[in-house]
């Protein structure tokens, strides 16, 4: 029998458990059975299994929302793939963490042949955020100044590097020395490190005291003030994440009216919300790899039953880039 990782109750990395399951006898009509080689972690899966995000569904849940593998069996009205084909996914329904499962032909993607498995189940959904963030949601344009957070994370060095193709002068936050050298390296112009200076002071600093038309916030709670403080007139507020918890009660008329800010709340499933931007957005990337602008990063490499030791690996700040799970 296939094993899989379940939840069955909301908490901390101990409750992820690893275990056998069955798959249903007959496959629908609109899926493929795909054996999966490559799951990417994501810190998504860390709010799953804590309950910051509601479940789809009552527990036990298989948690995960990114995979690559291969199509072992195909339901009988797919058109679009066949068996053996390498396919890879971003999106729900959750419950990549598992060895076989049966997903939906309409919101898979083919693996090009110059990728492979793990490259893209370690870029997929991290780099089609930065796609949507850069690209459709605020066009980051040559010579701009922006403020990305974690930009030593698996979203942030795609971002590190997407910026620098453009020409973009992105300032990154680290945590670590080694952080801020691994994101210049990969494309940051400037990094403050946030555990020594103050955000707000550096940014200003840096663009003589105009601040930044835009703030990439994945941190939330422990650098919303500051990156309010960091933003020019006018400029946008992009929270697309927390990994340092949820941004508590803020007083819009303090927040935003004194600089006139714009502010986001965007997600990856917003901006694929159909097939045609769903090919759009990782076609995109995958131009951005075959031209070696954007590169995929890992960590390491978990095996799936060692998914309680990736979470505990990735909310402890240790991780730069991305993490897998190999099933
Ligand atoms: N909205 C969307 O569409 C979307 C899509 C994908 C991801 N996201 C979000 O993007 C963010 C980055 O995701 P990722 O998967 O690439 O994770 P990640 O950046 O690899 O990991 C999170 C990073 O956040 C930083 N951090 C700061 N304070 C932290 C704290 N108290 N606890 C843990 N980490 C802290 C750490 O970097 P330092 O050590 O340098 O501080 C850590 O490495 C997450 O918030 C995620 O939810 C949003």
């Amino acid at each position: 029998m296939p094993k899989h990782v379940v939840i069955s109750k909301l908490g901390g990395p101990e409750v992820l458990k690893y275990q056998e399951y069955s798959l249903p006898d007959e496959i629908k009509v609109n899926e493929v059975r795909i054996k999966q080689s490559s799951i990417g972690l994501n810190y998504i899966d860390t709010y799953h299994r804590s309950g910051i995000y509601p479940l789809p569904s009552d527990l036990p849940v298989c948690p995960g929302m990114e995979a690559a593998g291969e199509i072992i069996g195909i339901g009988s009205e797919v058109v679009n793939f066949k068996i053996g084909d390498r396919v890879a996914y971003a999106t729900p329904p959750i419950g990549a963490y598992c060895e076989i499962r049966d997903f939906p032909e309409e919101k898979l993607i083919s693996i090009p042949e110059f990728l492979t498995n793990d490259e893209v189940a370690s870029v997929l959904l991290q780099g089609m955020t930065v796609e949507y963030l850069f690209e459709r949601l605020h066009k980051i344009k040559k010579d701009d100044f922006i403020l990305f957070h974690a930009a030593a994370g698996g979203v942030g060095l795609i971002a590190s590097q997407w910026a620098r193709s453009v020409g973009c002068k992105m300032i990154g936050t680290v945590s670590t020395k080694e952080k801020a050298e691994l994101a210049m390296e990969n494309g940051c112009e400037f990094t403050i490190n946030y555990k020594e200076e103050i955000i707000s002071e550096k940014v200003l600093e840096i663009t003589k005291n105009k601040g930044v038309p835009v703030v990439y916030d994945g941190v939330g709670k422990d650098t919303f003030d500051e990156s309010i403080k960091s933003l020019s007139t006018r400029g946008l507020m992009v929270s697309f994440g927390q990994s340092s918890g949820m941004v508590e009660k803020i007083d819009m008329h303090k927040t935003f009216n004194p600089k006139s800010l714009f502010y986001t709340r965007p997600s990856l499933m917003g901006y694929t919300l159909n097939r045609e931007e769903l090919i759009h957005c990782s076609n995109k990337l995958f131009e951005k790899m075959k031209n070696n602008e954007v590169r995929s990063n890992i960590y390491k490499k978990f095996k799936l039953e060692e998914a309680k030791e990736a979470h505990i690996i990735l909310q402890s700040r240790e991780s730069s880039g991305s993490i897998i799970l190999e099933p």
